[in-house]
């Protein structure tokens, strides 16, 4: 069979190759950032740190947090719009944490775990899965003010932004910090060139079905969310306290793409042809022809692939909040 006809279609999948093209490309100087936030914060707070992460996924940011020793004590929520994705995540973290030095054990109530451990730092997380579309959520006055942290990993760019602050907003209590990741910002880089200005034009029009896409007929994403957010979130009354570039960067070395990075990159290469298969603009004989060249430049460890994205920490700004 070849590569252009295998099936990329899992994305549970997708997410976890995706991860370690995260861990690389996630600003340090930004975590850091958001490390010291917490830290000050820890000295201070007599409770337990509340975080809520939306559009979650699979859980690849609660394993980063534990991991890198983010949190002392936290109590976590996760919501995503896919209950495929939480039923991922309630399998694979008991696996991640018994690897990783962790104990799990679930929680007395339904999609609650609690994980300790973490060696000189020792993590105290209770974790709570939940399958939700987060703007439901957040419109639950039972969460209305319960959050520290909001945290939205690959996730703004995907939805109308200035909108989705605005509703997620009364989630979080006074002073709030937003660690906001991984948001796309107009350059999809691919190398070697196929056809330049053939390139180009994919480039541009896949862009355009970025900034064209309409869900629940609301406008629903923007190939220059990064750059927006600063705007966006000052709109908002959130200050910007840290950003920086997050570019996604994947190459093969001597022993080919690290992980499961291929099929990070054949998933990218079907997310593009999926989104532009009946494009008007486009020659579809051409087209196919172009995907099934990217497909084998993987297969060949050959392709390089850059995307280039912009992280944020914000905090919620009292003053802006009492205009
Ligand atoms: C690109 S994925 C990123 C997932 C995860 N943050 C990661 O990087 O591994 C975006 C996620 O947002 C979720 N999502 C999209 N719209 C949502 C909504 N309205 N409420 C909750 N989750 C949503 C999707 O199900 C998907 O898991």
């Amino acid at each position: 069979m070849a590569a252009h006809e295998t099936s990329y279609t899992s994305f549970t999948r997708y997410l976890a190759a995706k991860k370690s093209v995260d861990d690389r490309a996630l600003n340090q100087h930004v975590w850091d950032s958001l490390q010291q936030c917490l830290h000050e914060r820890d000295e201070r707070a007599q409770s337990p740190l509340a975080v809520v992460e939306i559009g979650g996924g699979t859980g690849a940011m609660v394993e980063r947090a534990l991991a890198r020793g983010l949190f002392s004590t936290a109590h976590y929520t996760l919501v995503d719009a896919m209950p495929d994705n939480i039923a991922a995540a309630s399998e694979q973290l008991p696996l991640w944490a018994a690897a990783h030095g962790f104990h799990m054990e679930e929680g007395a109530e339904p999609a609650t775990y609690r994980i300790t451990g973490g060696g000189a730092w020792r993590s105290d997380l209770t974790l709570r899965l939940q399958a939700a579309d987060c703007f439901d959520f957040a419109a639950q006055p039972a969460r209305h003010h319960q959050y520290d942290l909001l945290i939205a990993h690959a996730f703004l760019d995907l939805v109308d932004a200035p909108r989705a602050l605005q509703r997620l907003r009364p989630l979080l209590r006074p002073h709030a910090l937003l660690y906001l990741t991984i948001n796309f910002d107009g350059a999809t880089l691919l190398e070697p060139v196929v056809d330049a200005a053939f390139d180009a034009l994919i480039e541009t029009l896949y862009h355009e079905t970025m900034d064209r896409r309409v869900v629940n007929g609301q406008p629903s994403g923007d190939s220059r969310t990064g750059r927006h957010l600063f705007a966006h979130l000052r709109r908002a009354g959130v200050e910007v306290l840290d950003a920086g570039s997050s570019d996604w960067v994947v190459f093969a070395g001597s022993r080919g793409y690290p992980l499961d990075e291929a099929y990070f990159l054949h998933f990218i290469i079907e997310t593009i042809h999926g989104a532009l298969r009946h494009h008007a603009g486009l020659d579809p004989e051409r087209f196919v022809a172009w995907v099934q060249t990217r497909h084998a430049q993987i297969e060949r460890g050959e392709l390089v692939y850059i995307a280039h994205q912009l992280d944020f920490l914000g905090r919620i700004d009292m003053d802006l909040r009492l205009l």
